[in-house]
């Protein structure tokens, strides 16, 4: 966000929530399955009887997107608590799957990304008290919060940013460790310590025509200008991947929200593109001026979820992709 419209004492005139969870002992858990493909139909067949078995997640969503190498990707998003998630996997219907050595030979790249959201390493943030994301398996929300609307108000709300500056000291340049499997159609990544995950999520299925349309003139325009840069300039911005995801309903069908996942090499890298780049710096205008013309009638919501992740609490893999896929372009 810009430093300079945000003097000392500045109000935001946007107010904010959070998600509370009242157990925090045993922590949430994202799970992202895609399938590089022309249909999703091969990951369906998985899918669909692995969703509805025994542990089944506490909230699904589809979505879909084309990436920086043209391949049109599909993919579920799926949160657990970690120990449900743990019981789910187990099942050899559901991770047998994955192994199963038929995958090499389908006419299909898969990939699995795995994050763990420990209490301490993570924080929510939306734009109205209705919960999107994780928000959705929560216990409440709370708010209007005070900590929020100037730079490093994300971090301030990460519990561990009290005793831990949560920097990575390794650069995008380091190579990733990794693991190849099946001749090296397989590949396992391990990310660096502290790599930052933000799921920030846009849904304009509620505004009434004249917002609706205002947002797709002139901030959607400029969220994709600032995604694609997030995507395509790894070396300047140390952000290894985002995809820019259209939500899909059940049937792969539009649903009118979107959102940018992001893998940065810490949070610092998406706290300095939200203040100081002007991609994110025109984002913010123009939300500012549909504020201004909108006011309390607005009905865009904007909400996201990061994790500052520890290297042990996630598993990346990559099978029969491109060698632009998420992280596999950094081993
Ligand atoms: C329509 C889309 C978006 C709008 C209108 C928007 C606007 C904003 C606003 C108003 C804030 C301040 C939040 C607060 O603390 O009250 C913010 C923070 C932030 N935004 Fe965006 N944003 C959008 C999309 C994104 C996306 C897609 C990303 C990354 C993938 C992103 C990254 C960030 C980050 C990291 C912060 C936190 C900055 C900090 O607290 O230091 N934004 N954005």
């Amino acid at each position: 966000m810009p430093k300079n419209i945000m003097p000392p004492g500045w109000e935001p005139p946007f107010p904010a929530w959070q998600s509370v969870w009242r157990d925090t002992n045993d922590p949430l858990l994202t799970a992202y399955f895609g399938i590089q493909a022309k249909q999703p139909a091969l990951l369906e067949h998985w899918a669909t009887p692995a969703f509805s078995s025994q542990y089944a997640p506490l909230s699904l969503e589809r979505g879909s997107y084309v990436d920086q190498s043209g391949v049109k990707n599909y993919l579920y998003i799926a949160y657990w608590r970690l120990s449900e998630y743990q019981r789910w996997w187990s099942l050899e219907g559901n991770s047998g799957w994955w192994a199963n050595r038929a995958r090499l030979s389908e006419d299909a790249g898969y990939w699995r990304e795995i994050v763990v959201m420990q209490f301490d390493r993570f924080e929510t943030l939306h734009s109205v008290d209705e919960p999107h994301g994780v928000g959705v398996s929560a216990d409440g929300m709370d708010g209007p919060m005070e900590k929020h609307g100037y730079s490093g108000a994300m971090r301030d709300r990460i519990p561990l940013s009290a005793e831990d500056d949560m920097k990575e000291i390794a650069s995008i340049h380091t190579p990733l460790q990794a693991q190849a499997k099946d001749g090296g159609a397989r590949v396992l990544v391990v990310p660096p310590e502290n790599m930052c995950v933000i799921r920030s999520g846009q849904n304009w299925s509620f505004c009434e025509a004249e917002e609706k349309a205002y947002y797709l003139q002139h901030l959607y325009p400029v969220l994709l200008e600032g995604m694609h840069y997030l995507r395509d300039n790894p070396a300047e911005s140390n952000c290894y991947s985002l995809r820019f995801v259209d939500n899909k309903d059940q049937a792969w069908g539009c649903v009118e929200q979107s959102f940018g996942l992001g893998y940065s090499t810490d949070l610092y890298a998406f706290e300095n593109w939200a203040r100081d780049h002007p991609t994110h710096l025109a984002i913010f205008g123009n939300f500012m001026q549909m504020v201004e013309t909108f006011g309390e009638e607005m009905k865009l919501r904007l909400w996201h979820e990061v994790t500052v992740l520890q290297k042990d609490d996630c598993e990346f893999e990559y099978i029969g992709c491109h060698p632009k896929t998420g992280l596999l372009g950094y081993i």
